[in-house]
C-alpha cells in the first residue's frame, strides 16, 4: 500500500515536471491585466475590450525551430478582432513569419492571413479559410523553420511552404537573425472583416483567445550564439533534431495541394493586378 502511494507520488511528480509551464516560456507584455497565465501555467488567455487588447512574447529568441502552439480563437461574433501569432526579429531589416486570424460574424469563416518578411520586405500574403471552426476547440498551429524551408501547418496539415531560394535566385531567406514569438489580440475593424465593412460589436466584449500546449524544438539564441540542445515545452515530448532537415514528404505535399486548391482564398503569386510589372521572383520559378 505504502509502495503504491509512493509510486503514485513519483508518477504524478514526473507528470507535473514534464507538463511544463507557460510562465517559463512567455511574458505578458501589454494589456494591463487583460493577458493572463492560468491553471499553474497550463493556459494563457488574451482578451480585448473597448479600452485595450493584450499581448505576450516569448522569453527566448530562436534561430530555427519547430514551434507548436494550440490556439482556440475568439468564439461567437469575433468580427473586427484580429489574433496575431508570429515570429519576428524586430530589427531594422527584420525577418518575420506571420499568422493572423481575422474574426467574423458567428457562423461566418475566419480568415487565416499569412505573410513572410525577409530583410524588412514582406508583400507575400496568402490567405486561407480553415476546414473547421477554429473557435470551438483548440487546434495546433505549427511553424517549422529550418535552414532550407519554412512550413506553416495546421493540425499537422501543411498550408504554406517558403523555400530557401537564396542560392538559386537570390531571394533572401531568414537564416541569421534570431526571432521571438509574439502574439496579440486587438481591434482592427477598419480592415479585418470583409475589408472593414463589419465592425466590432462591443456589446460582445470582452473577446478572449486561449493558448496551451506550447512546444518548441528549437535552437535558442543566447548571448550571440544559438544552442539547439535545449527543448522548451509545456508538453511531454522526446526531442529529436529531425526538424532541422525536415521536408514535405509525398503525402504532406498532397495535403498541401488539397489545402491550396480548396481553402486558399488569396495568393500574392497569382494577383496580376498587384504586380503588373511581373511577379516577385519566388513566384516565377516552378517550385
Ligand atoms: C467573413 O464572412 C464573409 C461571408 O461569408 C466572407 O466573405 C469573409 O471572407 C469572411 N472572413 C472575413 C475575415 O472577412
Amino acid at each position: 500500500m505504502l509502495l503504491m502511494l509512493l509510486m503514485l507520488l513519483l508518477v504524478s511528480s514526473i507528470l507535473v515536471c514534464y507538463a511544463g509551464n507557460l510562465n517559463g516560456d512567455f511574458d505578458i507584455t501589454w494589456g494591463d491585466g487583460r493577458g493572463k497565465i492560468l491553471n499553474n501555467g497550463q493556459l494563457l488567455t488574451l482578451s480585448l475590450d473597448r479600452a485595450s487588447g493584450s499581448g505576450f512574447q516569448s522569453k527566448h529568441e530562436y534561430l530555427f525551430g519547430k514551434i507548436d502552439m494550440q490556439i482556440k480563437l475568439v468564439p461567437g461574433n469575433s468580427a473586427g478582432t484580429v489574433t496575431t501569432y508570429y515570429l519576428s526579429s524586430k530589427r531594422s531589416t527584420w525577418d518575420e513569419i506571420d499568422l493572423e486570424f481575422l474574426g467574423n460574424l458567428s457562423g461566418d469563416p475566419y480568415i487565416l492571413h499569412t505573410n513572410i518578411y525577409t530583410q524588412g520586405k514582406g508583400d507575400r500574403e496568402q490567405q486561407f479559410y480553415l476546414w473547421f471552426d477554429p473557435s470551438s476547440n483548440f487546434h495546433t498551429y505549427s511553424i517549422l523553420w529550418n535552414p532550407q524551408r519554412i512550413i506553416l501547418s495546421v493540425d499537422g496539415t501543411p498550408i504554406r511552404e517558403f523555400k530557401n531560394l537564396e542560392a538559386s535566385i537570390g531571394v533572401p531567406f531568414p537564416k541569421s537573425q534570431p526571432m521571438r514569438i509574439f502574439s496579440s489580440l486587438w481591434n482592427a475593424d477598419d480592415w479585418a472583416t470583409r475589408g472593414g465593412l463589419v465592425k466590432t460589436d462591443w456589446s460582445q466584449a470582452p473577446f478572449t483567445a486561449s493558448y496551451r500546449n506550447f512546444n518548441a524544438d528549437a535552437c535558442v539564441w543566447s548571448s550571440g550564439a544559438s544552442s539547439c540542445s535545449s527543448s522548451s515545452s509545456s508538453t511531454s515530448r522526446p526531442t529529436s533534431k529531425s526538424w532541422l532537415t525536415e521536408v514535405l514528404d509525398t503525402s504532406k505535399q498532397e495535403r498541401l495541394k488539397w489545402v491550396q486548391k480548396n481553402y486558399m482564398i488569396y495568393n500574392y503569386c497569382t494577383d496580376i493586378k498587384r504586380f503588373p510589372q511581373g511577379f516577385p521572383p519566388e513566384c516565377r520559378i516552378k517550385l
